[in-house]
């Protein structure tokens, strides 16, 4: 599929645009800029097997987000720890709509692609004004008891497991907007 967009932004304004949401509405996300979303992830480098899963049920992303405090609650980290235990801590943030990229254990490179993938995702849906975040949290989902049901409603192919997952949604009432951190954290080898 071609993307093009009469009212689509330059590439530099989508970069300097994009920033962490979360805080969303619970209007879904148009099918057709899910479909050139969805579509931007594929485009992006791979190396291996990999799979993207679109998830809208509310039930089951209200299940993803309880046994995600369960396992962050449980991941013996304790920033996780007292994330997960902070009152009123949402984890998907209420997203009406949450993408899993996923790889096969097997895959020595999955997390890498699972994260250009999300990454492409992440630029398309603010080049289309959603909000988004990009979200390792999730995945500690995949560290309860539940980790078998979770996959099983997920269909995920044998063997694949969840290693990141994006969060879009129209961007709820704005945070209070605090600047990106600049750090000097570039080397130059001449
Ligand atoms: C590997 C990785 C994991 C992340 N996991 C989470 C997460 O679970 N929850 C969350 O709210 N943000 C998560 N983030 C987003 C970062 O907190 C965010 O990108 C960073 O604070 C910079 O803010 P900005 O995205 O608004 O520029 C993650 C980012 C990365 C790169």
């Amino acid at each position: 599929m071609e993307i093009f967009r009469d009212d689509k932004m330059d590439i530099f304004e989508v970069i300097n645009k994009r920033k962490s949401v979360r805080n969303y509405l619970s209007d879904e996300v148009d099918e057709k800029d899910l479909d050139i979303i969805i579509d931007a992830g594929k485009k992006a480098p791979k190396a291996g097997s990999f799979q993207i899963t679109v998830v809208t049920n509310k039930e089951l992303l209200k299940k993803i987000n309880e046994f995600t405090i369960d396992g962050m609650k449980n991941s013996g980290n304790d920033f996780l720890v007292e994330r997960a235990n902070t009152p009123g801590y949402n984890p998907l943030y209420n997203a009406p709509l949450l993408v899993f990229f996923s790889a096969p254990a097997e895959n020595i490179f999955g997390g890498l692609t699972a994260s250009t993938a999300a990454e492409n995702v992440i630029l398309a849906a603010t080049g289309l004004g959603y909000g988004n975040c990009y979200l390792a949290s999730p995945t500690f989902a995949f560290q309860t008891s539940g980790k078998d049901e979770l996959i099983k409603e997920l269909q995920l192919p044998a063997g694949f497991n969840p290693l990141v997952a994006v969060s879009i949604g129209k961007e709820g009432a704005s945070e209070s907007g605090v600047p990106q951190e600049e750090v000097d954290n570039v080397n130059y080898i001449e």
